[in-house]
């Protein structure tokens, strides 16, 4: 059980709280690049962290990040100019370029040298692969981007960004990634393993619907999970997950050493999160779900319909299924177990469930069980990094990007064999392994 005050410490995001500067200390992804599609394209609205940005792409393609509120009068940029190389503010001209810097100030005499003493609130930003990461802390010299492999990738490697925004806390949308024991009932729930393909990871999953067992590891990035169930033979089925700070996960839909997924769970503000899904080339693309002779697991994991964005603050990239229509619940496929939940896809599924624990969960009222160690130990690594850092110490995944070259996934080892060190091979990102495409060991 959490107390009152660790929840809190957990949940709140904004300036000057212990979480929310723990995520200061990194770089988060802030906006897909196409959302700020070509030089002086529409300034947009980000809320990041508790705080109201406004983002641009200015005239020679770089970006700015800088405070929703003029430094002048306080009226909203978003309304602003986005001409030559700057943002210009349309109350009284005041203009800022990407730094925050004022670049002109019409309203005042020309002989004035106040525009020099005005900055505006400016975060770093960098584009890579597609996403603009922006660093929102205080250092001068700016810390390296985390080494996350579907996020490097060649440019003509295959390679896909989506995200979703989420109206609950951060972590209680991230545990539903580290939570190992709901795939076989939110989400595979209607399948039965007579009818699937034997040997597929699915089959085992459903045919013992919770692990036999169940070890986390804490590391240097975080936290990690391996869970196990039998296979037909001498060896045992893991599914292998991460949580890597400050809000990233790795999830074993496919086969570990293959699999490139890295997810990551922004939070906007104390009650709403933005979900990126961050993928690699998978010769195994379905994912949760396959393996299996005409069932349906409710859809696919990345199977959701958005309804245009709006220019809002919470307004970027929603869902069409949402709280509003009970997310289209189909309880006819619901009764005939059809799908399991009535809820189609997996994404939707898990959005249903931890957006219905409201937006802040009160986890003083949970009961965790055995199958919950992950959420346990993942949660108390973060407050405890939280702490650490408000007696000046900086947790290692800050200045070592190298930390999150891992892989999860799911995979076959040997009796006996532990499964940390039995995978270390395989949880290397950046390394090829032909040898499991189509390989005929059960990895189906
Ligand atoms: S409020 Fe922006 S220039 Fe005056
Ligand atoms: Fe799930």
């Amino acid at each position: 059980m959490l107390s009152v005050a660790d929840n809190e410490l957990m949940t709140r995001v904004g300036p000057g709280t212990p979480v929310g500067e723990l995520m200061r200390q990194y770089w988060i992804p802030a906006l897909m690049s196409i959302e700020l599609p070509g030089p002086d394209s529409d300034p947009v609205r980000v809320r990041l962290l508790c705080e109201d940005l406004i983002a641009f792409r200015d005239t020679d393609g770089n970006i700015g990040l800088v405070d929703n509120y003029c430094p002048h009068r306080r009226a909203s940029l978003f309304f602003g100019r986005n001409e030559e190389c700057g943002l210009r503010c349309v109350y009284h001209g005041w203009k800022f370029d990407v730094n925050g810097d004022c670049v002109d100030m019409p309203s005042e005499p020309a002989e004035s040298n106040f525009k020099d003493k005005v900055k505006i609130k400016a975060y770093a930003c960098q584009e890579r692969n597609g996403i603009i990461w922006t660093y929102m802390g205080t250092r001068t010299e700016l810390p390296p981007l985390p080494d996350i492999e579907p996020n490097m990738l060649d440019e003509d490697a295959e390679q896909s960004v989506w995200t979703a925004m989420r109206d609950c806390n951060w972590v209680q949308a991230l545990e539903g990634d580290i939570d190992t024991s709901h795939l076989g009932f939110l989400h595979l729930g209607s399948l039965d393993a007579e009818n699937m393909t034997p040997g597929s990871f699915d089959y085992f999953t459903v045919r013992e619907r919770s692990p036999l067992g169940f070890d986390v590891e804490e590391t240097d990035y975080g936290t990690s999970y391996g869970a196990w169930r039998t296979t037909d033979g001498d060896e045992i089925y893991w599914r292998i997950a991460h949580f890597l700070f400050p809000f990233y996960t790795m999830i074993p839909t496919s086969i570990l050493g293959v699999q490139v997924l890295v997810r990551a769970w922004v939070p906007i503000d104390d009650t709403h999160t933005m979900f990126w899904n961050i993928c690699g080339a998978n010769p195994f693309r379905g994912g949760i779900g396959t393996g299996k002779k005409g069932q349906q697991a409710g859809g696919a994991a990345t199977d959701v319909d958005y309804v245009p964005n709006t220019s809002d603050f919470l307004g970027r990239w929603r869902l069409e299924a949402n709280v509003e229509n009970d997310y289209k619940i189909d309880r006819e496929a619901q009764k005939t177990n059809k799908i399991y939940t009535g809820i189609t896809g997996i994404h939707l599924q898990d959005q249903v469930i931890t957006e219905s624990m409201g937006t802040i969960t009160d986890r003083v009222r949970e009961h965790l069980g055995a199958s919950d160690s992950m959420v346990i130990k993942t949660r108390r690594s973060i407050i405890n990094a939280a702490r650490s850092l408000q007696e000046g110490v900086t947790h290692p995944t800050v200045d070592h990007p190298e930390l999150y070259r891992e892989r999860s996934g799911g995979t076959l080892l040997p009796k006996g064999q532990g499964w940390f060190e039995g995978t270390a091979e395989l949880r290397k990102a950046f390394v090829d392994h032909p040898e499991l495409v189509g390989s005929d060991k059960g990895l189906k």
